[in-house]
């Protein structure tokens, strides 16, 4: 399965902007939050750096990147997310730039980031190739390219619970609200089963440009954390 078109991709994620973080919470029983902390951590950023998060949604993993005292710049083509995560940056008084835009064709300047993140967006990205292209472009020489993001999962047994949760409770909890009922949990497993392997993946990151690309589960393999890096220019 290739992701809906960007207009489609836009409403859904528009409609369930408003209990995006609590459906989050619930449905992932805050682990989400400790996988957004080891992709920080991975990074090794501080002040100096200078950071993109794209699909940045309500803008959690941005403002755990901002967390450092890295210049962070979160991207997303979702309209209805941004402000939440303006308002969620005021409350947290730290601060964060907000850019509407879409991962296929960013507005920013070739080598500008030292580092470009993307937590559980680039799956709905309609050509994520594209979207790699430009994190490739964007990234300066020798940046690193940071994403969470759930893949098919091979183990039998792991995939039989997932699926039960992702097919079974995870649509049925979330249709007792109103994000629920615009069908974007059923959208879920949809879109990670057809999603690229991870091997698959780190071949796109290479197709575009990068380097050194290398997978690493959490939680058993129910998402992954994909590391590359721009090649740095020759001495
Ligand atoms: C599942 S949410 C993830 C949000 C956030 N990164 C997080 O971890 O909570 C996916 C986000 O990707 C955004 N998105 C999808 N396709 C995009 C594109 N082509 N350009 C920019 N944002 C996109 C959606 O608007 C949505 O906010």
């Amino acid at each position: 399965m290739t992701a809906p078109p960007g207009a489609e991709i836009q409403a859904m994620f528009g409609e369930i902007a408003p209990q995006y973080d609590l459906l989050n919470r619930v449905l992932s029983f805050g682990i989400d939050r400790r996988w957004r902390r080891r992709l920080v951590r991975e990074l090794g950023l501080g002040p100096r750096h200078r950071i993109l998060d794209l699909c940045c949604g309500t803008g959690d993993l941005a403002l755990a990147l901002a967390d450092t005292g890295a210049a962070v710049v979160g991207a997303d083509f979702t309209g209805p997310m941004l402000p939440l995560a303006r308002d969620k940056a005021a409350r947290s008084e730290r601060p964060l730039h907000l850019a509407r835009a879409d991962a296929q064709a960013l507005p920013f300047a070739a080598g500008s980031y030292d580092a470009v993140t993307i937590a559980f967006g680039i799956r709905n990205v309609e050509d994520p190739l594209q979207g790699l292209m430009e994190c490739a472009r964007v990234l300066r020489p020798g940046g690193r390219l940071a994403v969470l993001e759930f893949f098919p999962i091979r183990n039998r047994v792991w995939r039989w619970m997932f699926e039960g949760y992702f097919h079974h409770v995870l649509p049925r909890i979330a249709r007792l609200t109103r994000a629920g009922r615009t069908g974007a949990y059923e959208y879920l497993p949809a879109s990670v089963a057809g999603f690229a392997s991870p091997d698959q993946f780190c071949d796109w990151i290479g197709q575009a440009g990068l380097c050194d690309a290398s997978h690493h589960p959490l939680t058993g393999g129910v998402a992954r954390l994909v590391l590359a890096t721009r090649a740095p220019e020759p001495a």
